[in-house]
């Protein structure tokens, strides 16, 4: 094989190996996008879940505030989306929390839910301390 060859072989497989791995990428953001954002669970039924809130409310390990915001409510404080408070904007959870009677004021209509925030923020299962701990997590209160 001459050099010139050789160069339009290795330059092939470096193309080929580029358009795998792109497609491959591309998959998983597609499999990541269809990913389901919630998941219905009928009570009486196996459901993975509530599996998670069962156990905090049988008196197992509580979830952290952390993971409480990654999973529900990053979806609207993450970006501030419908006008919500933003994770980690303190001065705007501080005049909320100032104007209700301080972090209990707030956990309540969290509970409860309010304008376009949905009660307990969509997650049905939490225990008021694993809202409270959320609520801690974003506001730094
Ligand atoms: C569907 C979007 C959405 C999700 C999901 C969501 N929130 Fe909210 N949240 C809002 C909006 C919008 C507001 C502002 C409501 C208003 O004052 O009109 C808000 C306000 C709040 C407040 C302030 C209430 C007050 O009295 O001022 C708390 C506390 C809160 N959210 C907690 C949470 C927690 C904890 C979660 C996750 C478990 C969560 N939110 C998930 C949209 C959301």
């Amino acid at each position: 094989m001459n050099l010139i060859k050789k160069i339009l072989v290795a330059q092939t497989a470096v193309v080929a190996l580029w358009a795998m791995s792109a497609q491959a990428t591309t998959n998983e953001a597609i499999a990541e996008r269809l990913k389901p954002v919630g998941e219905v669970c009928i009570q009486g039924e196996e459901c993975a879940a509530a599996g998670a809130g069962a156990a905090a409310a049988a008196g197992g390990a509580a979830r952290s505030g952390e993971e409480i915001v990654g999973k529900f409510c990053t979806a609207c404080h993450g970006s501030g989306l419908l006008n919500s408070p933003k994770v980690g904007d303190a001065a705007a959870w501080k005049a909320r929390a100032d104007a209700k009677g301080g972090l209990d004021g707030i956990l309540k209509t969290a509970i409860s839910g309010i304008n376009a925030m949905p009660p307990k923020g969509t997650c049905g299962d939490c225990s008021d301390d694993e809202l409270k701990a959320a609520i801690q997590h974003m506001s730094g209160l």
